[in-house]
C-alpha cells in the first residue's frame, strides 16, 4: 500500500516513503497509476545520480533526447537525455537553460508534432528562496470554461510556437519572429482527449506566439486571451517549493507549469529527462 497524500494545492499528490531506485513491478504500476490520476507526483528525499534518474524515467517509456541548450551546447557529456535546468556559470558559460529569471506557463515541447508525455525534474540545488514552479490542471481548466466560452474554443486547432522557450530565449536555428501566423511550430486540437485516461482537457502549450489556425489574428488573440484568464486560478494549481532531493514528475498533456525568478547571485541545479509521448488525440 502506497503512502499517497495530496500536495494540498488544486493538483498533484505526494507519495511517501518510496526510493524510485527500489521499486518493483507492483510497485512502479501503483506509482504510475498515481501519475496518471493526480498529473503531479512529488517524491523527496531521492539520491539520484544521472544513471539512475535515466534508468528510472525509462521505466515509463523511451526517452527523448534533451533539447539543445540556449548556447547551442548539448547537456552531460555521455548523457544525452539530461537537460539541465540552471543559473549556473561555468567558465563564462551556463551549464544549463532558463536562467534565474521567471519561466511562464507552459507545456514542454508542444511545438513538436509528438510532445513528451512526462518530464522528470531532480533538484540538485536550490536558492534559499524563489525559484518555485508551480502545476496546472488542464483537464480542471476545462471544466472550468463557460459554457459559451468552451463552445469558441471546440474544433479549433492551436499552432504552439517553437520561436521561444519558456524564459523567453530563441530556440537554436530559428529566426525569431513575432507573428503568430508566421512564426514555426506544430498544430495540435485546442481541446484534446487524454491519450491514456481518454478525459478531455484544455491544450494551451504556452501562450507566446500561439495561434487559432485559420481565425484573424485578432480573433485568435481575443480566444486565447480569453482560455488563458483561467490558467492562474488556485483552485487549479500548486505551488511546489524545492528541496534538494525532490524528484517532481507531470504529466506533459494534462498540466501546465511555471516557475517564479529567484535571485540570480544563487545557485539552482536540477536535472531532467522526458519520456516520448504521441500527438494529443482531438476530442470527439
Ligand atoms: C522544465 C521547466 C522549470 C523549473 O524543466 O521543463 O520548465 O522549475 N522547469 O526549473
Ligand atoms: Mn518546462
Amino acid at each position: 500500500m502506497l503512502d499517497m497524500r495530496r500536495t494540498g494545492g488544486g493538483v498533484g499528490a505526494e507519495l511517501r516513503g518510496v526510493d524510485v531506485r527500489h521499486l518493483d513491478a507492483a510497485g512502479f504500476a501503483a506509482l504510475h497509476a498515481a501519475w496518471v490520476a493526480h498529473g503531479v507526483l512529488l517524491l523527496r528525499a531521492q539520491t539520484l545520480d544521472d544513471a539512475a534518474l535515466i534508468g528510472f524515467s525509462r521505466r515509463f517509456g523511451a526517452l527523448d533526447l534533451a533539447p539543445v541548450q540556449e548556447t547551442g551546447r548539448r547537456f552531460v557529456p555521455g548523457y544525452p537525455e539530461l537537460y539541465v535546468v540552471s543559473n549556473v556559470v561555468e567558465n563564462g558559460a551556463p551549464i544549463g537553460s532558463l536562467g534565474a529569471g521567471e519561466a511562464v506557463w507552459h507545456t514542454d515541447m508542444s511545438y513538436l508534432p509528438a510532445p513528451p508525455m512526462a518530464s522528470l525534474l531532480y533538484a540538485l540545488e536550490v536558492p534559499p528562496s524563489g525559484g518555485d514552479t508551480w502545476f496546472c490542471d488542464m483537464h480542471a481548466a476545462l471544466d472550468r470554461l463557460p459554457a459559451a466560452l468552451r463552445a469558441r474554443a471546440a474544433g479549433h486547432s492551436v499552432k504552439h510556437d517553437g520561436t521561444y522557450n519558456s524564459g523567453g530565449y530563441v530556440r537554436q536555428g530559428v529566426t525569431p519572429t513575432d507573428d503568430p501566423r508566421q512564426s514555426p511550430g506544430a498544430v495540435h486540437p485546442l481541446i484534446c482527449r487524454h491519450p491514456d485516461s481518454l478525459r478531455p482537457m484544455l491544450y494551451l502549450g504556452r501562450r507566446r506566439n500561439a495561434y487559432v489556425v485559420g481565425l484573424p489574428l485578432e480573433e485568435s488573440e481575443a480566444l486565447l486571451d480569453a482560455l488563458w484568464a483561467g490558467i492562474d486560478a488556485p483552485e487549479i494549481s500548486y505551488r511546489h517549493r524545492w528541496q534538494v532531493g525532490d524528484l517532481v514528475l507531470w504529466d506533459n498533456r494534462s498540466t501546465m507549469h511555471r516557475r517564479d525568478a529567484f535571485d540570480a547571485a544563487s545557485r539552482r541545479v536540477m536535472h531532467r529527462t522526458q519520456v516520448k509521448g504521441a500527438a494529443p488525440p482531438a476530442a470527439a
